[in-house]
């Protein structure tokens, strides 16, 4: 059975992060979740739990009420810009070091990983920070000395573009949009040349994002599962780590 946990993590596979020439590590929510910022799924939590993706995140839901759209993603950002990197965050950043080779891909669009200190982290859905006009798609730039503004309904008028007045939109992927494509065309090629995977906190639930474990399968990685719950990976990857990242990362770093 290729199931362990935090107390089991087998020696096997530190040698073979230790020997990596090439580690690929994908994350989801669940790497931030141990930030206080909520995944979309877990129950309960999950934002899909208690939000209407299509009606906030999808351009139709903004073309419909941008005030209610904006408003939501500045309720997020100001979430994360209040949270901390936690030690997932920072065990990711130092396992950066240790190989000659190192490429973080996210399904986040919060900047924990950036804080945590790590570098050219490809944003497979976007940012929560990098916003763009939704008419002529110019960058929007934050004046970072003014906090997001947040109130109840958490309805807010999205800010103008100086070159065309066009409404500026949150600069995250919505449901029907495309990726950016040399964004996945990198993490796709990473993953087709890795020789170790890390997958963690992510249910794998959401296309194309979702393929990029399975190319890395495919390409016969190395591939470890990271999370406290089953997912669809569970029968192809090589290792199962079941528990929190905040607690397996930061024990797999000692035993590196
Ligand atoms: P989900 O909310 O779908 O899945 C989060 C995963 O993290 C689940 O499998 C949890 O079991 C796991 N998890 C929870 N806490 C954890 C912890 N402390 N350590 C490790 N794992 C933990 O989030 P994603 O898979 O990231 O799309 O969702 C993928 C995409 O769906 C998101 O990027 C977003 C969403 O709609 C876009 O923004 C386009």
């Amino acid at each position: 059975m290729n199931k362990f946990d935090v107390t089991t993590i087998p020696t096997e596979l530190i040698e073979q992060i230790r020997n990596a020439e090439h580690l690929v590590v994908l994350t989801g929510a669940g790497v931030s979740a141990e930030s206080g910022i909520p995944t979309f799924r877990d129950a309960m939590t999950g934002l899909w739990e208690n939000y209407r993706a299509e009606e906030l995140a999808s351009a139709g839901g903004f073309r419909k009420s941008p005030p209610l759209v904006w408003g939501w993603y500045e309720w997020r950002r100001n979430m994360v810009l209040q949270a901390k990197p936690n030690p997932a965050h920072e065990a990711l950043a130092k396992l950066a070091t240790k190989v000659p080779r190192f490429t973080l891909v996210t399904q986040n669009v919060d900047n924990l990983h950036e804080r945590a200190g790590s570098i050219d982290v490809l944003h497979l859905h976007g940012s929560l920070h990098s916003p763009r006009c939704f008419a002529c798609a110019r960058p929007y730039v934050f004046d970072s000395t003014i906090p997001p503004e947040i109130n109840e309904e958490k309805s807010i008028e999205p800010p103008r573009c100086s070159h065309c007045g066009g409404k500026i939109r949150p600069g995250v992927v919505w449901f029907g949009e495309l990726l950016p494509e040399k964004i996945f065309q990198q993490a796709e090629g990473a993953a087709g040349k890795c020789d170790v995977m890390l997958v963690i906190g992510t249910s794998g639930l959401v296309f194309p994002a979702a393929n990029i474990p399975s190319i890395a399968i495919h390409n016969k990685a190395i591939t470890v599962q990271i999370n406290p719950t089953s997912t669809d990976f569970d029968s192809s990857v090589t290792y199962n780590l079941i528990g929190k990242a905040g607690e397996i990362l930061p024990a797999m770093m000692e035993l590196l």
